[in-house]
């Protein structure tokens, strides 16, 4: 983990409130894919507290790494990442967190399955990336709730030119761009044709498809792996904002998300139930300080 100042490359807005950050690095550590950064504009306090990216693309040069964030615009921390400009600065934390699972393909399958939802997406590309290099096949179902008329949907252009266009299976709700409807129903139809049997799921997105993709992983016998989005403040364990319950050894326990975490295994996750009439609590509901 290192905290150094980034240079902004360039930030441009993809379409709605998704954005493309890219910037330089002044270091030439190893990202594994699923790891992420805690970043905020420098020399501004106003967030307190950096927001949670995990690294989309990264590039290592001689000196420098050159790594890009996909962003969706949701509050304070991220309205300001909106207004940097080339060449302002940046601070960023990483890399942080474990990463996913990555093991050889064996003798008796090489398919995988990717999937996101929404601002999930970017949790994907370095794992897909990886996972070919490594000789696995991998399959990305993303869904979103409605896409760009012109750009489509966030990330996926990238995935066609990695994985070609025949991997890359997409859902809106509202149908305007791949099959209309969740991208669970998509995964869950896949999974019914006997043909495709992926040896592992890895997964990304809200958590509705989290705990879905999670009941489709027990019933099919297939291991996943999901990468969790709780609230964080610091992102390198000492704060506790981003306890999860897990399973461990035949009891529950928590762990950090930021340290333990964001990857966990699907069937170590204890899902917290939906809370009646929720009394607003501030925090993070209302957002990060
Ligand atoms: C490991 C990790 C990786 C992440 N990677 C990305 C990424 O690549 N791109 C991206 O756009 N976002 C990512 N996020 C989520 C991102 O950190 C939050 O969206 C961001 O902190 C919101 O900050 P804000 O100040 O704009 O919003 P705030 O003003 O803090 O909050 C606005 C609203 O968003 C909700 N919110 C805040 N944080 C989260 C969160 N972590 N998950 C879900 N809802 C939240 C709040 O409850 C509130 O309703 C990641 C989170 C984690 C933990
Ligand atoms: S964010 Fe502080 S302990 Fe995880």
């Amino acid at each position: 983990m290192m905290d150094v100042t980034a240079t902004v490359l360039n930030n441009v807005r993809e379409y709605g409130d998704y954005w493309r950050l890219r910037v330089k690095i002044p270091a030439r550590y190893a990202v594994r894919p699923g790891q992420f950064a805690m970043i905020r504009p420098s020399a501004q306090w106003e967030p307190i507290l950096r927001r949670a990216m995990v690294f989309y693309r990264v590039e290592r040069g001689a000196h420098a790494l050159e790594a890009e964030f996909i962003y969706r615009v949701m509050g304070r921390g991220t309205r300001r990442l909106a207004q940097l400009r080339s060449g302002d600065r940046l601070d960023v934390l990483g890399p942080l967190g474990n990463g996913f699972t990555i093991g050889e393909p064996p003798p008796t399958g090489r398919d995988v399955a990717l999937v996101s939802g929404g601002i999930g997406i970017p949790a994907l590309y370095l794992l897909a990336a990886e996972l070919r290099r490594r000789g696995f096949v991998p399959r990305l179902f993303h869904g979103d709730r409605t896409s760009d008329v012109e750009r489509g949907l966030i990330c996926v252009d990238d995935f066609y030119a990695l994985l070609g266009r025949d991997h890359v299976l997409c859902t809106t709700e509202d149908g305007s761009y791949g099959q209309r409807g969740v991208v669970t129903d998509l995964l869950e139809s896949a999974l019914q044709n006997r043909a495709w049997r992926p040896l592992a799921l890895y997964a990304c997105g809200p958590e509705p498809m989290m705990k879905r993709v999670a009941q489709l992983a027990h019933q099919f016998h297939i291991p996943a792996e999901l990468s969790l989005e709780a609230a964080m403040a610091c992102g390198f364990g000492v704060c506790l904002a981003c306890v999860q319950r897990v399973r461990r050894d035949d009891r529950i326990t928590y762990v950090r998300v930021c340290c333990e975490g964001p990857v966990f295994r699907a069937e170590d996750i204890v899902w917290e139930e939906p809370m009646v009439d929720r009394p607003s609590s501030g925090g993070a509901q209302n957002g990060t300080p």
